[in-house]
């Protein structure tokens, strides 16, 4: 039984630079998975560029990406769980998490601008992992880049090699359809075509004459032409090698036009793969082992300010979970039962008895459960795999109200567990820096100290340029270092050492004078 749940399940996120039509794409699928019955449903989950300070943009964002963070869904006998990842570049440390909750990853690129900068930060996060990827060039119904250009640049700017399984006829005002190279079939264009109405021309070969009626005799030959082409310059797809991350197949469409959104889907459920096995700090857990495990990578906090619960997104990955067993939570080394526990469908959420590997679960917490937790049904060993990365931007925790110290260490303490940002205390003194991946934190975490926890806080800019994780080969080359550099060391919240660096050039100049310690830009190593 286990393994035929197995073989149903695909989980998988949806990444992109902001604008290329994540949104659009997700709300497509679910359209054809029947999850939602007309567009307009799901609801941007960004905040725009012009609504950095608009708080209740931010209230509502935390409210929608709870709602829409991850829709399941069925499409011709496969469970879909979709993942959704912030568009918003300052949110990426969240995306980085979610990311290493699903097996795959499709990403959208417009087919107007590109490569663009978040989508090769989300690359190397995918590579990390060696995660399929698979690529929809969107927005095909405007005057875009040459294919070909497009094709060379995913492998140049993302190393990827590509191989596409469609083939677009023409582009933006003469753009007619796309030919499916691996379904073999044609699919015309009508921009504005009624929702999910299908337009779809089965064809044995591209000689058939059908082609050159359907979308005329100069666009036919071009067709043959290209696809002749592209077939002589990459390679014949090989599964295992996109399974490996390796190679990754691209289809093109138009989104908002409903346009190649059906082709993909029906790929993606014939090529992408099913749950894997993961590893633990001791052995890899295969997904049909009949004991539950799973970890925790995402945690919302008082999303109802009348019940200081948060729930926490757990990704379940060998095993049956079932509702009210008790299982082993690693870190604490202490039993829980969880009576509460959500599927999330589409825009609901729904109360569920069990789950299997591949399922994302919400489980209502009262402080027990962090980012990167594991539960199991007894065995001991904690998944690795949920980074932090080096921060970007720095400032120094000021407390504005001494009366409500308390408060604000308990706040920032569960505001760093939901993964908000990172806390690096410094072991001399009682100096506190925040370090985030984009300015925008700094604002969230003042705004929620003060209405969630009654704390208030300033934030005063640091000169720091990085903060490295360091370890050594021996304790004692460790200990000299700390003593040497002692100002300049801080702890993250696990209690892990931290090299504060302040400037590049210095960072480069302590490194080489001290080889024996190896500094660390992401807390996995
Ligand atoms: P995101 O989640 O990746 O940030 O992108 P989103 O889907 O919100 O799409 C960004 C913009 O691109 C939207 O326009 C959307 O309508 C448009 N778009 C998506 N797919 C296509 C496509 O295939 N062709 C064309 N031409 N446009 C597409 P907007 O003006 O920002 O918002 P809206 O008012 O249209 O919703």
């Amino acid at each position: 039984m286990i393994a035929e749940e197995i073989k149903k399940r695909r989980t998988f996120g949806i990444i992109s630079h902001p604008d290329a039509g994540k949104t659009t794409l997700t709300e497509k699928l679910l359209l054809f998975g029947g999850a939602i019955q007309k567009a307009g449903a799901v609801k941007s989950n960004k905040i725009k560029q012009h609504a950095r300070s608009d708080w209740m943009e931010i209230e509502k964002q935390r409210g929608i990406s709870v709602a829409t963070s991850v829709m399941g869904f069925e499409y011709k006998g496969t469970k879909i769980n979709l993942l959704d990842t912030p568009g918003h570049e300052d949110f990426a440390e969240d995306t980085y998490r979610t990311l290493t909750a699903v097996d795959s990853v499709v990403m959208v690129i417009d087919c107007v601008k590109g490569v663009e900068r978040q989508t090769e930060k989300l690359m190397e996060v995918c590579r990390m992992r060696n995660t399929p990827v698979m690529v929809f060039i969107n927005k095909m119904d405007r005057e875009g880049q040459d294919p070909y250009d497009l094709l060379d640049e995913i492998e140049e700017k993302l190393s990827i090699r590509v191989k596409p399984l469609s083939w677009p006829i023409g582009m933006g005002k003469t753009f007619k359809g796309v030919y499916n190279l691996f379904l073999n079939r044609l699919m015309l264009f009508q921009p504005s075509r009624p929702e999910l109405q299908d337009d779809v021309i089965e064809i044995q070969s591209l000689e058939d004459p059908r082609i050159d009626k359907e979308v005329g005799e100069s666009a036919a030959g071009r067709l043959r032409e290209e696809v002749g082409l592209v077939e002589g310059v990459y390679p014949d797809f090989d599964v295992q090698e996109y399974l490996d991350g390796k190679v990754a197949p691209v289809f093109f469409g138009s989104a908002v036009n409903n346009f190649g959104v059906r082709e993909l889907l029906d790929c993606f459920i014939q090529l992408a793969p099913p749950p894997k096995a993961r590893a633990t700090e001791e052995r890899v857990i295969a997904p049909d082992e009949p004991d539950f495990t799973g970890f925790i990578f995402k945690i919302h906090a008082n999303m109802d300010p009348k019940h200081r619960n948060r729930i926490a997104f757990l990704r379940v990955c060998s095993g049956k979970f079932e509702r009210n067993a008790p299982y082993h939570h690693v870190r604490l080394d202490k039993p829980f039962r969880f009576s509460n526990t959500t599927a999330f469908m589409a825009q609901e959420k729904e109360i569920i008895d069990e789950a299997w590997p591949g399922d994302i679960i919400g489980l209502y917490d009262t402080g027990n459960l962090k980012i990167g937790d594991t539960l199991s049904a007894g065995d001991k060993s904690l998944y690795k795999g949920i980074p932090s990365f080096s921060p970007e931007i720095f400032r120094e925790v000021v407390n504005k109200d001494a009366m409500k110290t308390k408060q604000l260490e308990k706040g920032l303490s569960q505001l760093m567990d939901e993964g908000v940002a990172q806390l690096f205390s410094y072991e001399m003194g009682s100096r506190k820096v925040v370090g985030t991946v984009g300015a925008l934190q700094f604002e969230v975490i003042q705004y929620r100290l003060k209405h969630e926890y009654g704390a208030s806080c300033d934030f005063v800019g640091t000169n720091l340029y990085k903060a490295c994780w360091i370890t050594a080969s021996s304790k004692k080359k460790l200990d000299e270092f700390v003593d040497s550099k002692y100002r300049y060391i801080a702890r993250d919240k696990d209690g892990k050492l931290v090299f504060m660096a302040e400037t590049r050039a210095w960072l480069q100049m302590v490194q080489d004078n001290f080889p024996d310690i190896q500094f660390h830009f992401t807390s996995e190593f």
